[in-house]
C-alpha cells in the first residue's frame, strides 16, 4: 500500500452481519440463508464481508467456505483469535476466496487481559505479533483488532498496533466492544493512534462500534472524521446486545453530508432497502417503524403541513429521497392494473427471488388485495409471500390456587381447525406453555422468557417476550395484554408462527438452490 491512506477519499464498508450480527439473539441463520445475504451484500457494494468465525463451529466454517467460493468482488474474511488453531481454520475456510483475508483479534484492555485472558501486557503483545507473523506466511491480507480498545491504555495501543504493522497487518481495527465510548473521546483516540503509531500511514484504520449507549453510528463517524477509512457495521444494526453500527445509517450520513465528511463509500445505496428487508425476513427480526433510513415511517409524512410542503418541494422536509435507498417512488408500489411481469420485477427489486410456484401464489394474493384497495404499498407487497398465521389462540382459562397444581385449558385454531386440550405445570405459565406445545405438537426449547409492564397503574399492560429454539433456529415472540398469562400465551404463539414462517422461507430458499 502506498500513500497516506488516512487522506483516502473512500471509506471501506466492512460488513459483519454474518458474524457479529448473527451473534444477536434470534438472528442465527443456516448456510443457505447466509449465502443469500452474502449475494445481496455483494450487490450492495460492501468492500469486505466477514462471513463468520471459522473455528467457532463446523457450521460457521462451512458458511465462510461457501461464501468464499460464491462472492467475487468483496474481500471475504474469517474472524480468528490470536491462536494457532483458529488461524489454521480461518485460513482453510477462506482459501477459495478471490480476495481472502483473516481478521485476528486479542483483547488489550486491563480488565479483559486480567480477568478474561489472564495474561500480562507483554504476553498479549507477544501473542498478537506471533499470530500476525504466523498468518502472514500464508496470507497477505490481515486485519488486526485490539478488542475493547476504547477501554485500553492509549500508549499500549500505540505499541501493539506499531508492532503488528511491522509484522504485516494491513488494517488496524479499533473496537468499542462494550459501546462505552463518547464521540469526541473516540475521535480523539483514533486521531492519537493515527498520529503516534509507527507505520500508521501504510495501513487502513478501522472503527468497530457497539450501540449500548446508542452512539455506535456517531462514534464511527467521529472515527472517520479523524482518519479511519473503514467502518465495520451490520445491516439494520443487528448484533450483540444493543447491536453494531448500522450500515444504512453510516452510509447515508456520509452520502447526505458529503459537504462535511468529503469522503464516499462504494455502497450502491439503492440496494439498502431490499437488503434490509431480506435480512429481516430471514432472521424474523422486525425493523422498528421509526428506524432511520429503513423503518416504515422513515419517509412517511404524516402532518398536513409536512405533506403540503413535500408536495410543493421535496427538500422542505426530505434530506434524502426514498428512491436513493431503493424504496420504490413515494412508497407507492402498484395497483390492480399491474401485470404479472411488472409484479415479478417489482418483487425482485424488493429483494425477493421466489420460485415459479411462490411467484404465482404471491401474484394471486396481490390481485385479491388489489381488488379491495386502490393503492398497494411496498410493505404490503413484502408481506404477500408470507403464509397466514398457522396458530391462533381462541380461549385460555387459568386455574391456580396456593393448594392446587396449576392447570390451564386452552383452545386454539391450528390450520383452520379448532383444538382444545389442557395440562398441568410447575406454575401457571409452565402449564400454559405445556398445553400450547401439546396442541401444536411442538418440541421446542424455551431459551428466554421476560415480562415487563408497558403502562403503569392497576390496569397496566404487560408485555412478554420469549425466545424459542427449534433445530438451530431461534426466534423471538412478543405478546401484550392486561393479563400477564394471556400475554405469555400470545408471545409463545407469536414465536411459533414466526418459526413456521422461517421454516417456510428456508424451504423456498433451499428450493431455489445456490
Ligand atoms: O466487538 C468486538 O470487539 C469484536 C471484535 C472481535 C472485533 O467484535
Ligand atoms: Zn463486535
Amino acid at each position: 500500500m502506498s500513500g497516506n491512506v488516512v487522506n483516502d477519499p473512500v471509506v471501506r464498508i466492512f460488513d459483519t452481519t454474518l458474524r457479529d450480527g448473527e451473534q444477536s439473539p434470534g438472528a442465527s441463520m443456516n448456510v443457505e440463508e447466509k449465502l443469500l445475504i452474502a449475494r445481496q451484500l455483494e450487490k450492495l457494494g460492501v468492500d469486505v464481508i466477514e462471513a463468520g468465525f471459522a473455528a467457532s463451529s463446523d457450521g460457521d466454517f462451512e458458511s465462510v467456505e461457501r461464501v468464499s467460493k460464491e462472492v467475487k468482488r468483496p474481500r471475504v474474511v474469517s474472524l480468528a483469535r490470536a491462536q494457532e488453531g483458529d488461524i489454521k481454520r480461518a485460513l482453510k475456510a477462506v482459501e477459495h476466496a478471490k480476495h481472502p483475508g483473516i481478521h485476528i483479534f486479542i483483547a488489550t484492555s486491563d480488565i479483559h487481559m486480567k480477568h478474561k485472558l489472564r495474561m500480562s501486557r507483554n504476553e498479549v503483545l507477544d501473542a498478537a505479533v506471533w499470530a500476525v507473523s504466523h498468518a502472514k506466511k500464508h496470507i497477505d491480507y490481515i486485519e488486526f483488532s485490539a478488542e475493547d480498545a476504547s477501554r485500553s491504555e492509549w500508549d499500549f495501543l500505540v505499541q501493539i498496533f506499531g508492532e503488528v504493522i511491522r509484522a504485516g497487518a494491513k488494517t488496524l481495527n479499533i473496537p468499542d466492544t462494550t459501546g462505552y465510548a463518547i464521540p469526541t473521546e473516540f475521535g480523539s483516540l483514533v486521531r492519537y493512534l493515527v498520529d503516534k503509531t509507527e507505520g500508521s500511514d501504510r495501513v487502513i484504520w478501522s472503527a468497530h462500534c457497539h450501540n449500548d449507549l446508542g452512539l455506535a453510528v456517531a462514534n464511527s463517524l467521529a472515527a472517520v472524521a479523524n482518519g479511519a477509512r473503514q467502518v465495520e457495521c451490520t445491516i439494520n444494526g443487528i448484533g450483540e446486545r444493543a447491536g453494531n453500527t448500522s450500515l444504512e445509517e453510516v452510509v447515508m450520513v456520509i452520502k447526505t453530508r458529503k459537504d462535511l465528511f468529503s469522503v464516499e463509500t462504494n455502497v450502491v445505496t439503492e440496494q439498502i432497502y431490499p437488503t434490509s428487508r431480506v435480512l429481516s425476513q430471514i432472521t424474523g427480526i422486525a425493523i422498528p417503524i421509526n428506524k432511520p433510513i429503513v423503518g416504515d415511517n422513515a419517509f412517511a409524512h404524516e402532518t398536513r403541513i409536512h405533506q403540503d410542503g413535500v408536495l410543493k418541494q421535496k427538500l422542505t422536509y426530505e434530506i434524502m429521497t426514498p428512491e436513493s435507498i431503493g424504496i420504490p417512488g413515494n412508497r407507492l408500489v402498484m395497483g390492480k392494473h399491474w401485470g404479472r411481469h411488472a409484479f415479478d420485477e417489482r418483487l425482485k427489486e424488493l429483494g425477493f427471488s421466489l420460485n415459479k410456484v411462490d411467484m404465482n401464489r404471491a401474484f394471486l394474493r396481490f390481485k385479491e388485495l388489489a381488488d379491495k384497495k386502490k393503492e398497494i404499498f411496498a410493505e404490503e407487497i413484502l408481506r404477500l409471500p408470507e403464509q397466514p398465521d398457522r396458530y391462533e389462540l381462541l380461549y385460555l382459562n387459568v386455574n391456580s390456587s396456593s393448594s392446587a397444581i396449576p392447570s390451564a385449558p386452552v383452545k386454539m385454531r391450528v390450520d383452520g381447525q379448532e383444538r382444545m386440550d389442557h395440562a398441568t405445570g410447575d406454575g401457571i405459565v409452565d402449564a400454559c406453555y405445556k398445553v400450547i406445545a401439546k396442541i401444536t405438537g411442538s418440541r421446542l426449547h424455551l431459551v428466554r422468557y421476560s415480562v415487563k409492564a408497558i403502562t403503569g397503574g392497576a390496569d397496566a399492560q404487560g408485555e412478554v417476550s420469549c425466545l424459542i429454539e427449534d433445530g438451530g433456529i431461534k426466534v423471538s415472540g412478543q405478546g401484550a395484554h392486561t393479563d400477564i398469562i394471556m400475554a405469555s400465551a400470545l408471545a409463545y404463539i407469536n414465536a411459533l408462527n414466526k418459526l413456521e414462517y422461517r421454516k417456510h422461507y428456508r424451504q423456498m430458499v433451499e428450493r431455489q438452490g445456490p
